[in-house]
């Protein structure tokens, strides 16, 4: 969808976030056939995808715009947020950007209905969120409240805002970005944990109260994933050391690389679409590996 530029004699390719480099050249042209491809999976749909300005929520947006969704782009950051939707409408998609704070109940739901009254909501999908390092005795109260505050009450805030529209409309789709954290013991991810372990269980309650609504709930869980999020990881904690902590981190998955945001865009895809038709309260890890594959 959006302009590419190849560098000669490299299996790399120039996106907005830089430059992407490639295992080999079948790993780039599949995911360029995969980007490129459009079945019209999600024609007629409206898509609210929050945390959409950047990273994950980004791909997910333009891959739901590609495949025909009219999507409804919910971040903080409006400029981005704004860039985006306009990316996509001059490539030929539908697509409006909003500013909210997902963690503040009253914004969401009041946006949300607004949006559900002029096009009720087939697809929500809730990838804003917030990272953070520490153990328990390095995690304040306050981090522990923000993370909390994003995270889990967000992505509660989203779907209560949401459920009655759906119900209304006989149905719809819910996708939360949990994370093989929820799952895993990971080190120094106290507080991350814990909310993406919400979020894992707040997507089984919904998923199971809902199923005579015909609203399906499921999460994705993905280990690391080359986004904005890493990237200012890596420069508050490493600086310096950024590119040597890349290729580290890297080697965490046993694939030896980094998940891109448009692989879990595709995932998404399948778990929104009416494919996935019967699939819901399920957790899917997007892993290279990492859960199934050391040792
Ligand atoms: N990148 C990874 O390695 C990874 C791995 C597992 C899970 N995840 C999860 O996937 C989701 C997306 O991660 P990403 O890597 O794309 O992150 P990102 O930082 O690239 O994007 C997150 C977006 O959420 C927005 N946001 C943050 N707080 C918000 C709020 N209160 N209200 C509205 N918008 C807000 C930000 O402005 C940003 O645009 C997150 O929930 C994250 O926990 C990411």
């Amino acid at each position: 969808m959006f302009a590419q530029r190849w560098i000669d004699g490299c299996v790399c390719r120039l996106t907005r976030t830089g430059l992407e480099y490639f295992a080999s050249e079948q790993e780039r042209s599949t995911l360029v056939h995969n980007e490129q491809q459009s079945n019209g999976r999600l024609d007629g749909k409206v898509a609210l995808v929050t945390g959409a300005a950047s990273g994950i929520g980004q791909a997910i947006a333009e891959r739901f715009a590609r495949e025909g969704a009219h999507v409804c782009l919910v971040d903080l950051n409006e400029e981005a947020a704004r860039n985006t939707a306009r990316e996509i409408v001059q490539s030929g998609g539908k697509a409006a950007s909003h500013v909210c704070d997902v963690a503040n109940q009253k914004a969401a739901t009041e946006l949300f209905r607004r949006i559900a009254r002029e096009n009720p909501i087939d697809i929500l999908v809730n990838s804003a969120g917030v990272s953070h390092i520490g153990k328990l005795e390095n995690t304040s109260e306050a981090e522990f409240d923000r993370i909390f505050q994003v995270n889990v009450k967000g992505t509660y805030n989203c779907m209560y805002a949401v459920i009655d529209s759906m119900k209304t409309n006989g149905g719809g789709a819910i996708l939360n970005l949990a994370s093989i954290a929820a799952t895993a013991g990971l080190a120094d991810r106290f507080a991350y944990s814990m909310s993406k372990g919400a979020v894992l269980s707040m997507t089984l309650s919904v998923a199971r109260d809902y199923l005579a609504h015909n609203i399906r709930c499921n999460c994705i869980s993905p280990a690391r994933i080359h986004t904005a999020f890493v990237d200012g990881y890596l420069k508050k904690n490493y600086p310096g050391r950024e590119q040597e902590m890349f290729r580290a981190l890297s080697q965490t998955q046993p694939i030896g690389r980094m998940g891109k945001p448009e692989e879990v865009a595709a995932l998404a895809l399948f778990l929104c679409s009416d494919e996935a038709a019967f699939i819901t309260g399920t957790d899917y890890p997007i892993d290279g590996g990492f859960f199934n594959l050391h040792g």
